[in-house]
């Protein structure tokens, strides 16, 4: 029996751009559907605090989202998950400049001093702002003129995207007090999305090691 060709499984561009407006769809109008119900005070006794968690929690899902395709696309084998990577990445920035303006523009009321005492009463407030810092640096680079000329750099930086996830895992549960609950089924899920990362890179460490002993 001849053996079955192993060709990598790929969508039409008509279905490609079919799932891709669709995406559009849901994470924008999501996002939108927020604040319009926010703004007119029909998210529950503290919309403030709804649009908080909302907007925070998506970043993550999204992000997870993002970090799954790669392996995805090993696992199909398929090109077509990372054509969703870039798109992805950037609702993930959406999500959490959101996050950051709710914050900024309703909790805080662009009183920046009091950003200050809150900076030090609420100190992984830090941890988010160095996450949020980085994924706008991803975003900002991801365009194609800056990824070609960036060159081996692009590579580098983009990496800082599994520095992201730990760093708002850790912002998340700081921020819930706990890592308990929530928290710990979130850690579960990025550990298990990085498995494949860890241990390669556990597995290069411990070569490299040897290498100098
Ligand atoms: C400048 C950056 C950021 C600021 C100022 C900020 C601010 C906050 C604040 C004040 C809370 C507490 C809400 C509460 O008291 O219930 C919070 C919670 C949270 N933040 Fe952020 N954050 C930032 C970045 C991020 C980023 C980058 C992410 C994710 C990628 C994120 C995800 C979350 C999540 C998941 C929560 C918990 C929401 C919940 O209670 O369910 N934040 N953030």
């Amino acid at each position: 029996m001849k053996p079955r060709s192993k060709k990598p499984w790929r969508f039409s561009h008509f279905q490609r751009r079919v799932l891709k407006a669709v995406i559009h769809l849901i994470a924008t109008g999501y996002l939108v559907a927020l604040f319009y119900l926010g703004v007119n005070d029909q998210l529950g006794p503290d919309p403030v605090d709804a649009l908080l968690n909302e907007t925070g929690i998506w970043a993550i899902h999204l992000l997870f989202v993002t970090l799954l395709l790669s392996p995805l696309a090993k696992r199909l084998p398929s090109p077509e998950p990372i054509k969703f990577r870039r798109m992805l990445g950037i609702y993930v920035f959406v999500y959490a400049i959101a996050h950051f303006f709710t914050y900024a523009f309703f909790e805080l009321q662009l009183d920046w001093h009091l950003l200050t005492s809150e900076l030090v009463k609420r100190p992984y407030i830090v941890v988010g702002m160095v996450a949020l810092i980085l994924l706008m640096a991803l975003t900002v680079t991801s365009l194609s003129v800056l990824r070609r000329k960036m060159g081996k750099q692009w590579q580098r930086l983009h990496y800082s995207i599994y520095a992201i996830l730990p760093l708002a895992l850790l912002h998340f549960s700081w921020s819930q007090k706990t890592f308990w609950q929530a928290p710990i089924f979130y850690w579960l899920i990025g550990l298990i999305i990085m498995r494949g990362r860890i241990t390669r890179t556990a597995a290069k460490t411990v070569k490299r090691l040897k290498a100098y002993q």
